[in-house]
């Protein structure tokens, strides 16, 4: 054979054979962080399954505030979010009775692991929810929450499983996506509030609801690009008090904004912001995040 050839020949293979021992790496070393197992403190919820005032609150939280359906739909028997691609195959199972994960949750305190912990009854953890955001929940709230998930009639449909891409993985092992892995970011020794703030527009209660906006506009409402979104997605913008922010907004606009998805100057707010979910705040709660976050300092878009 032409020495040049063999030479060449050699070097494609080892690039090639390179190349697959660090997809391996990425593989071997994402897999076993995300097999680890997490225990939790064990919790005493109060179950309040079959109680209707209870489910009804559930039913409203988990549309608006904490908008589950988002990932697991509207009729809560699961969606696909990032169908495939380098990020991966992403997607809330099935809730109700017709699918195969709720069976292990009969237990309000197995429920309260999952949604505060991203941890399984075994032990195991979950990719993709955002439970960081869902740690602060009440007591009462995620009781609420449970509930209103076990009432659900079954609706049989089954989900592509949640697998976890090579692009998604390498920046999983970077940092810089951390719902690839919620439990290991948690404080799980945290300490937990029984009961949410009063429902009132106080600034108490729309930091308590506005949890559920940090997850995409980041703690301190710099916006920027959403922590392991799929890289097409719209920046979150920028909901700080300031010149960068939404400053110049007045409560009205800020109302039609969540309700109807439109900005004052009339351009649409794109995907991924929920307007399906926050549509459904009632008046009491935009007015509430309104002035939470009136209080936060003007900052310049997150990077
Ligand atoms: C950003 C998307 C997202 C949101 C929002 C979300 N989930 Fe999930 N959820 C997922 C994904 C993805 C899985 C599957 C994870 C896996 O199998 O690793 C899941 C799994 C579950 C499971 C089954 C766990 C198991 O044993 O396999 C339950 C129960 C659940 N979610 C409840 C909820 C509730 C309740 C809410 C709202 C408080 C919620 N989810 C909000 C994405 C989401
Ligand atoms: C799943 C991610 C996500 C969540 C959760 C979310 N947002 Fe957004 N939001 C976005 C994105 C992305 C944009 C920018 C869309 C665009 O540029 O068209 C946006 C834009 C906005 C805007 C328009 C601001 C402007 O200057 O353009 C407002 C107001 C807003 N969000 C408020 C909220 C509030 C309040 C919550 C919580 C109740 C919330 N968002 C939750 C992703 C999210």
């Amino acid at each position: 054979m032409n020495k040049a050839i063999k030479y060449v020949g050699i070097g494609v293979g080892g690039l090639v054979g390179l190349l697959l021992l660090t997809v391996g790496g990425v593989y071997a070393a994402s897999s076993s962080r995300m097999s680890k197992t997490f225990d939790v403190p064990n919790e005493q919820l109060e179950s309040l399954v079959g109680n209707p005032e209870a489910i009804a609150a559930g039913e409203h939280n988990v549309a608006s505030f904490t908008k589950c359906v988002d990932c697991h739909g509207e009729d809560l028997a699961g969606k696909l979010v990032i169908p495939g691609g380098p990020i991966g195959t992403i997607g809330g199972p099935n809730l109700t009775s017709g699918g195969t994960v709720i069976g292990k949750y009969a237990d309000v305190n197995d429920f309260e692991n999952l949604v505060r912990h991203c941890v399984r009854p075994d032990g195991t953890t979950i990719r993709f929810m955002p439970c960081a955001e869902y740690n602060p929940l009440s007591d009462l709230e995620i009781s609420q929450i449970h509930a209103y998930v076990l009432s659900k009639h079954a609706v049989t449909k089954e989900n592509p499983p949640v697998t976890a891409g090579p692009l998604g993985r390498i920046l999983y092992l970077a940092g810089k996506m951390p719902m690839m892995n919620s439990a290991e970011v948690i404080d799980h020794s945290k300490a937990h509030i029984a009961t949410p703030p009063p429902t009132a527009a106080t600034k108490e209660f729309g930091a308590h609801m506005a949890l559920g906006c940090s997850g995409c506009h980041r703690p301190n409402y710099e916006g920027g690009p959403i922590p392991g979104g799929d890289p097409s997605w719209a920046p979150a913008a920028n909901l700080s008090n300031g010149p960068d922010g939404i400053g110049s907004w007045t409560e009205a606009d800020f109302t039609k904004a969540l309700r109807e998805g439109v900005r004052p100057d009339g351009t649409a707010i794109r995907e991924p912001m929920p307007i399906a979910a926050t549509k459904r705040m009632t008046d009491e709660e935009i007015s509430a995040v309104w002035l939470f976050l009136r209080d936060q300092p003007a900052v310049s878009d997150g990077k």
